[in-house]
């Protein structure tokens, strides 16, 4: 069974109650319920922090173990140096996600400092990004 893990940065925690217009209105754990009952074939882990360098150490951590790592840097995709020279660094898989389509969005979302270095980039689809990513480790 491959071991995959779902990380996620600052300000997803609050997902369900911010922007709902933008985000939904479905908090990650309720989702991440419903995608281990969706993908039985995966072993999942989900962890979340606000923190740079929290994000940076999981990384570190499961990166050359798990077999994929999905990846939303949120806000930190657009300005961090260290996250996407983490990603390089590590020989699992990262596969980039957003909830939201970033190119429809303000101007300095079209910077990723992930995708350079990801196996693939999925977002624009909502939650179900999550689940696109998941299926091309099946
Ligand atoms: C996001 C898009 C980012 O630009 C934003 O800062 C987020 C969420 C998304 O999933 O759509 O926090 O990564």
């Amino acid at each position: 069974m491959k071991n995959i893990i779902i990380i996620n940065g600052p300000n997803l925690n609050l997902l369900g109650k911010r922007e709902p217009e933008i985000y939904g209105s479905e908090s990650f754990e309720a989702y991440f319920k419903t995608l281990q009952e969706d993908f039985p074939a995966l072993a999942l882990d989900y962890y979340q922090s606000n923190i740079e360098g929290e994000l940076i150490n999981k990384l570190h951590e499961v990166g050359f173990s798990y077999d994929g790592i999905i990846l939303n840097a949120a806000a930190y995709t657009h300005t961090s140096v260290g996250i996407g020279d983490a990603v390089k660094g590590i020989s699992t898989p990262v596969i980039e996600v957003h909830i939201s389509n970033t190119y429809s969005r303000e101007e300095f979302r079209n910077q990723s400092f992930i995708s350079p270095n990801a196996k693939g980039v999925v977002l624009g689809f909502g939650l179900k990004s999550y689940a696109l990513a998941l299926q091309s480790f099946l």
